[in-house]
């Protein structure tokens, strides 16, 4: 199964991504944490990145193919893949597919995460209490969802033209939404 997991900063994607990548038993790729191991790290890109990530800006689109493909280029994505946090443009979108096209592959579902702004900022919130997130600050916050109703919701409606979009109720308990997810991509693996 390859599918593209959408939505806001905070809807769940890595949450639930964590989750269908044992349940599907395929790779789980977010570009935010390829990312965040690079700042880590204190590679070149890493270095790049940090201060763009902290405002909650996109990091360049040429940096995010590069990291994409070579992710793509090892053996565990052949059979399947959860990318999550990408694309978050048009021009992302646009890349992917021609990525796939490439390697002859095409996903299966585009995923969208719907969760409101409110819920989300009450997440962000109590994550930056918890896990200390440098883009969790209230401006950051504030800042990565416009720049998701800027930039991202445009691919919503990319994918929603080209019948590939599934819409998920985000809100909920973590397994409520785990299988509204399954059972919008994969109704014949549900359980119960
Ligand atoms: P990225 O890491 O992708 O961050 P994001 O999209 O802002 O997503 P989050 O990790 O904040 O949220 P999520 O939807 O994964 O939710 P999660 O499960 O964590 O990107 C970070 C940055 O990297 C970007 O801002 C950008 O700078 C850069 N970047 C990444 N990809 C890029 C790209 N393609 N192009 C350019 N730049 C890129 O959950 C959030 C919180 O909510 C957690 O605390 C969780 O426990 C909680 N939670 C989850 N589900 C529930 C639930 N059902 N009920 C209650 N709480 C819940």
């Amino acid at each position: 199964m390859r599918l593209v997991l959408l939505g806001a900063p905070g809807s769940g994607k890595g949450t639930q991504a964590a989750r269908l990548k044992e349940y599907l038993d395929v790779p789980h790729i977010s570009t935010g944490d390829l990312l965040r191991a690079e700042v880590a790290a204190g590679s070149p890109l890493g270095l790049q990145a940090k201060e763009v990530m902290a405002r909650g800006d996109l990091v360049s689109d040429e940096i995010l193919l590069g990291m994409l493909r070579d992710r793509f280029s090892r053996d565990d994505t052949r059979n399947g893949f959860i990318l999550d946090g990408y694309p978050r443009n048009l021009a992302q979108a646009a890349a992917l597919d021609q990525l796939l096209a490439d390697l002859g592959q095409k996903f299966d579902a585009a995923v969208q995460l719907t969760v409101d702004n409110e819920q989300i900022i009450e997440r962000l919130a109590g994550r930056a209490k918890a896990e200390g997130r440098a883009d969790d600050s209230p401006e950051s916050v504030r800042h990565r969802l416009n720049v998701y109703d800027q930039q991202t919701a445009p691919v919503i409606e990319f994918y929603r033209q080209h019948g590939q979009l599934t819409v998920v109720d985000g809100v909920g308990s973590l397994d409520d939404v785990f299988t509204r997810i399954v059972e919008a991509i994969a109704p014949e693996k549900a359980v119960g």
